[in-house]
């Protein structure tokens, strides 16, 4: 029977054009995954000890000092000099601009684009950079959050050359080729986010680079279009050789996903099926235990500086993205099983602290290597100080020119 118009609410998520069930979601292998999965606290010091040796060895050779790349943009100038702005919208502020900035240095911001920003809750990163491209043409927003946001600000927006549209549903079931707005125009894509939690990083990164290009691959019938002369101005007076530029130039031309810009955060809520360094874990002895493990104890990496950090006076919108806010789920996590076990007397905070930057670094280095093994230029870096932020890690990739795709068998 049809639905009336107006009488029903709106249409269930799962009968958006753009769900696909699982989609995103990785292979699950049942034989893999441990029926019961043990808390830290559970284990024996030996047992322990393993673990360690492990992931010692693992990430033997693996760069553990990560370049810090703190930057700025000029469209956030006036908002981060606003008295106005208490203590914990500045250290937003502060990392969205970084993040902008960073996206200005990989010639990412520039017309004829559409940014799909994952995780985007009141959608505050795309604001600031539609805010930066005020003059270019041909921009286009894609809003992904599961969540219903309060406070949202991508309903503000006036300017006739940018469209914004917010997708309500989980990354694990969004097949972007299937957006409408997406199928119109076909421009190229770059995915952000800031703070996106654990799972959801590996759920995007696949549905940029495995479910959108894949499906993208031969259809685009058009070319996609080339920077305008002034993005290349812009170009001209930034860092990079000539021959990165150029490398980027062409790449831009081949690929559907022109960059990926995420900060991330909350590594303990991901997850061995969702996980896209799979393979790389496997390559160094790991398996879904380790990562298991490894996983919770990369909460130890900030354990001893939370109490550092002082929740700020707040107004209601700033209240309404702590609820969200990174560290929030991080002390979550610390009173239940991250913090508060009985290896307090095995290892110091020091050490503690030293391992849990290390099962991070491992779990973020499987992401670099499934990005390098699907032709793109993929880095970590910090991009905002400790003080500010305990997530302090920003994901970047570019698609890689000398890329050849593997023969599929
Ligand atoms: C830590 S908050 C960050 C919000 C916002 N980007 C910011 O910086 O203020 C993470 C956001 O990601 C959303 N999220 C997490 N997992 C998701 C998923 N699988 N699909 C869609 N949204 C997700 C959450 O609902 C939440 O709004």
């Amino acid at each position: 029977m049809g639905r009336a118009p107006g009488l029903l609410g709106p249409l269930p998520l799962q009968f958006n054009v753009y769900f696909v069930q699982d989609i995103n979601a990785g292979l699950k292998d049942v034989a893999e995954i441990p029926e019961i999965q043990m808390p830290v606290s559970s284990l024996s010091k030996e047992e322990l000890e393993d673990l360690i040796t492990k992931l010692k060895k693992a990430s033997n050779g693996l760069e553990l000092h990560l370049k810090e790349q703190i930057l700025s943009h000029q469209a956030l100038q006036e908002a981060l000099n606003d008295p106005k702005n208490g203590e914990s919208a500045f250290k937003h502020l502060k990392q969205q601009a970084s993040i902008l900035g960073n996206m200005e240095k990989l010639h990412l911001l520039g017309p004829g684009r559409c940014f799909v920003e994952f995780g985007a809750g009141r959608g505050k990163l795309s604001h600031w950079v539609d805010i930066a491209l005020q003059n270019a043409e041909n921009v286009q927003f894609l809003l992904v959050e599961r969540a219903t946001a309060r406070f949202k600000v991508d309903g503000k927006h006036k300017r006739k050359d940018s469209i914004f549209e917010r997708l309500q549903v989980d990354i694990q079931h969004l097949c972007l080729n299937k957006v409408p707005i997406l199928e119109e125009k076909k421009l190229p894509l770059v995915g952000i986010g800031k703070h996106l939690c654990g799972a959801a990083t590996d759920l995007a990164l696949r549905c940029l680079v495995e479910s959108y290009t894949t499906c993208c691959d031969g259809e685009n019938e058009e070319p996609v279009p080339k920077r305008s002369k002034s993005d290349k101005t812009e170009l001209a007076s930034n860092s990079s050789t000539d021959n990165e530029r150029n490398e980027e130039d062409t790449l831009e031309n081949s690929k559907p996903v022109a960059g990926i810009v995420i900060a991330l955060c909350c590594h303990h809520r991901c997850d061995w099926t969702h996980y896209v360094g799979r393979e790389f874990f496997k390559s160094v002895g790991l398996g879904p235990v380790e990562f298991h493990y490894y996983q919770r104890m990369s909460s130890w990496a900030t354990c001893g500086m939370r109490e550092s950090i002082t929740k700020s006076s707040m107004n209601d919108e700033e209240s309404e993205d702590q609820t969200n806010n990174t560290e929030e789920h991080d002390q979550a996590y610390s009173k239940t099983e991250g913090g508060s076990d009985t290896l307090q007397g095995l290892l110091t905070v020091e050490e503690r602290k030293e391992i849990g930057c290390l099962c991070k670094l491992l779990i973020d280095h499987g992401r670099i290597e499934y990005l390098q093994q699907r032709g793109y230029k993929a880095a970590l870096q910090y991009y905002t100080e400790s003080a500010v932020s305990l997530e302090n890690i920003l994901l970047t990739a570019v698609p890689r020119q000398s890329w050849i795709p593997e023969p599929t068998a």
